[in-house]
Order: C-alpha cells, then sequence, then structure tokens
C-alpha cells in the first residue's frame, strides 16, 4: 500500500513546491494545475502518492490516518489539536499569523469593559479559547471565508482570520488589533502509521529534514 501526502491547495501549494522538489518527490505533471480535477497523484517513488486537498482538511485525512504524512498550517493545528497528530518538523514556509482584526474607522475594542462580543472567524476554537483567557465570552460566528466582510455588514464586531501581507484587511477596512500566534507550516504525521510503517515514514521524515538543511 502506497504512503500517501496530503499536501493544501491554494497559496501553500506553490511554497510546497520548492520543498517537494528538494525532498525528491516530483508528482505527476498536473498536481500543480488547480484546474485538473483528479485529487490523487502518483510521484517518482511507486510507494508514494500525493492527495490535494483544501489546508484545513490536511489535518483531517491525516488523523484518521486516510493520509500518513502531510503538511499543515500551525493555524489548523491549533485550531483542531488533534491528538492522533505527530508534527516532527517546521518547514519554514507558509509564514503567516492568526490576529483580531476590527473596523479601522471605530474607536479601538475596549475588551476589558466588554463581558460578550462577537467574533466571525473560521477558527472557532481558536478564537473562543483566546477570548476566554482574557475572560471574555466570545460568541463565534463561524464561516468559511471571506470574514473580512463580516464588520462591515454588521455581522460581527470582529474577526479572527489568517494574515500574511495584510493586504485583505487593508482593503476591507480592518486593522490587526492583536496577534494570536505567528504560525509557519509543519510535517505532520498520523501516530499509528509512524508505529505501524516505522522506517517507510522516517524516511519520509528524513528526506524532508535532508531538503530543509540542504
Ligand atoms: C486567507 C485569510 C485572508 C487572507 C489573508 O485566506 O482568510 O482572507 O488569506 O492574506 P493577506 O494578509 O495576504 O491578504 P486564503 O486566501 O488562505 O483563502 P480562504 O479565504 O479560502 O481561507
Amino acid at each position: 500500500m502506497s504512503i500517501v501526502l496530503a499536501l493544501p491547495k491554494g497559496r501553500i501549494l506553490d511554497e510546497c513546491a520548492p520543498l517537494l522538489a528538494a525532498a525528491g518527490i516530483t508528482p505527476a505533471a498536473d498536481y500543480a494545475d488547480e484546474s485538473s480535477r483528479r485529487l490523487r497523484f502518483p510521484t517518482n517513488h511507486p510507494g508514494l502518492d500525493v492527495i490535494r486537498v483544501r489546508s484545513f482538511d490536511v489535518a483531517t485525512f491525516v488523523a484518521f490516518g486516510a493520509a500518513e504524512i502531510g503538511i499543515c498550517g500551525g493555524d489548523v493545528l491549533m485550531e483542531f489539536d488533534y491528538p492522533e497528530i505527530y508534527t516532527p518538523l517546521d518547514l519554514d514556509i507558509g509564514h503567516c499569523r492568526v490576529s483580531v482584526a476590527e473596523p479601522v474607522d471605530d474607536t479601538p475594542t475596549d475588551l476589558a469593559a466588554q463581558s460578550r462580543i462577537r467574533v466571525a472567524s473560521k477558527y472557532p476554537n481558536l478564537a473562543k479559547k483566546h477570548f476566554a483567557a482574557k475572560g471574555i465570552q466570545a460568541e463565534i460566528v463561524a464561516l468559511n471565508g471571506s470574514m473580512e466582510l463580516a464588520p462591515g455588514l454588521g455581522l460581527s464586531r470582529l474577526i479572527v482570520d489568517l494574515v500574511q501581507t495584510g493586504n485583505t484587511l487593508k482593503a476591507n477596512g480592518l486593522r490587526e488589533s492583536d496577534i494570536i500566534a505567528n504560525v509557519s507550516s509543519r510535517l505532520i504525521v498520523n501516530r499509528i502509521a509512524l508505529k505501524t510503517r516505522p522506517e517507510e515514514i522516517t524516511q519520509w521524515i528524513d528526506r524532508f529534514k535532508q531538503a530543509l538543511a540542504a
């Protein structure tokens, strides 16, 4: 049975390419073509296939053992906090942060004066924990994207979102008011797979280690 490596679609896909090349992994040509409808691709290694999934789903595929290894953002790992996932390597790609943002025009939100606040986010767990640690009960409106629209349309006072360049916040009249965590992408491994197929999995971890060192 092939080892399955889960890779995130979207912006990290491009950042993964040099790392995969340095690790000696060449997926079938249409892997890099996001218009291709294929989702599972063979590689130059007969024992390794890659799958292309949404960034949030990389963690789920690996946690459930559907993929043995994956490349996953620290934001997603913090949100799900799956005990089944082992994270042996920081891959030094996908650098960004999970932040709280609020409208530029309004007076800054005085969190100390709030006991409840509504927050739109694709990170409901992370957001809830962050505000709970400040003694604030956050009502989370779960969205899957475009949450920068929420404050302007009266859906929520604040958002918790991923910020890389800050351009999306700026373009939507928002400013970062708090950084919850700086994150990067990690190599992730299913713990049971590591126990049952240690040689194969360790070989792939080592290849990524060498690729990073190179
Ligand atoms: C993320 C995030 C912001 C944007 C921030 O979305 O949710 O919308 O990127 O990036 P910036 O600071 O460089 O502008 P992403 O593009 O990953 O896609 P999504 O909306 O599907 O989550």
